[in-house]
């Protein structure tokens, strides 16, 4: 059975997208797992990030949502690696405008959980289609999708920044998540499953005393390494090819494989941890 994570976090502009594509590469292509990202914000990062573009037709998260139309149709391989089993439902710029539609989003956060947790189950035929893990990249700022997130998730990853307004943004997803476990109708299982410090800066004054607090306020979920401010990073957000597949000897890349493993030991996804496995860096292998 597949694990449902959110990916989660108030505060724009923190990393949350590209902690959902790149660690979905890293746990398809690097442990083999066999992943899914649901791209629930209208700017469709993790959906360029993943895809290279944002496609203008076909089914969407918003068509499975709204239409009906079945999650396994709205599901497109990201074919950077042909075996890698990686797999993406666009957003699209609909999920904005829709939110102030919406007037209950606790009602409508658990008809989507309906619709997507059985829309998962299904059968092609030759073979039943299953996935390890779902990853939900979610918008910035509380709002529709992100209860729709936690509500539809087994676990929620936050990802936060060394610096004060990252800090504060932790306490809110702390606090949406204790409202949604609180509340029996919602997702009273609802667990965090990881927490994970992007973009560490050198110049930033105190950079360390913020990453001891995070480790020590989440000893358990703390997910190693903090992600380094590299410049590949966010070269390889611009050319729509996560690092796994832009450089997988890279540095860049092997941060990611080791969060994918430490993601999968916690949680025994089931993956083939490879870091151990791996030369920390090999000619070639910049990105
Ligand atoms: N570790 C990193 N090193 C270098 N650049 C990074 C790193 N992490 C993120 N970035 C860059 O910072 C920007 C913001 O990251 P990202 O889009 O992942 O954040 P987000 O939390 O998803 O934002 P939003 O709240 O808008 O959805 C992007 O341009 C991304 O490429
Ligand atoms: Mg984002």
């Amino acid at each position: 059975m597949a694990r449902w994570i959110a990916i989660g976090m108030q505060k724009g502009g923190v990393g949350k997208t590209t902690l959902a594509t790149n660690l979905a590469a890293a746990l398809a292509g690097g442990l083999g797992l066999r992943v899914l990202v649901l791209d629930f914000d209208g700017q469709r990062n993790a959906t360029v990030g993943l895809l290279g573009i944002a496609p203008e037709q076909g089914p969407t998260i918003e068509s499975v949502l709204r239409e009906a139309v079945p999650l396994s149709d709205a599901m497109i391989h990201t074919g950077f690696a042909p075996r890698a089993e990686l797999y993406v439902v666009p957003g699209t710029r609909g999920l904005t405008s829709w939110e102030p539609e919406i007037r209950d989003w606790n009602s409508a956060a658990l008809r989507f959980r309906e619709v997507l947790r059985s829309g998962l189950r299904w059968d092609d035929g030759a073979n039943e289609h299953a996935f390890d893990v779902v990853l939900i990249d979610t918008p910035p700022a509380g709002g529709l999708w992100l209860q729709t997130a936690l509500t539809i998730a087994d676990g929620y990853i936050v990802v936060a920044q060394c610096e004060r307004y990252s800090a504060e943004g932790v306490q809110m997803i702390q606090e949406t998540a204790r409202r949604t476990r609180e509340d029996a109708r919602l997702n009273p299982d609802l667990v965090l499953d990881g927490f994970v410090v992007n973009a560490m800066k050198a110049r930033r004054a105190n950079p360390h005393a913020f990453l001891e607090a995070y480790r020590a306020a989440f000893p358990d979920a703390f997910l190693e390494p903090p992600i380094p401010d590299f410049s590949g990073i966010s070269d390889a957000a611009t050319n729509g090819v996560p690092v796994e597949f832009a450089a997988r000897w890279s540095k860049e890349a092997r941060i990611f494989r080791q969060l994918a493993d430490a993601l999968n030991d916690r949680l025994a996804l089931g993956g083939v941890n490879t870091t151990d496995h791996v030369p920390a860096a090999v000619p070639g292998g910049k990105l």
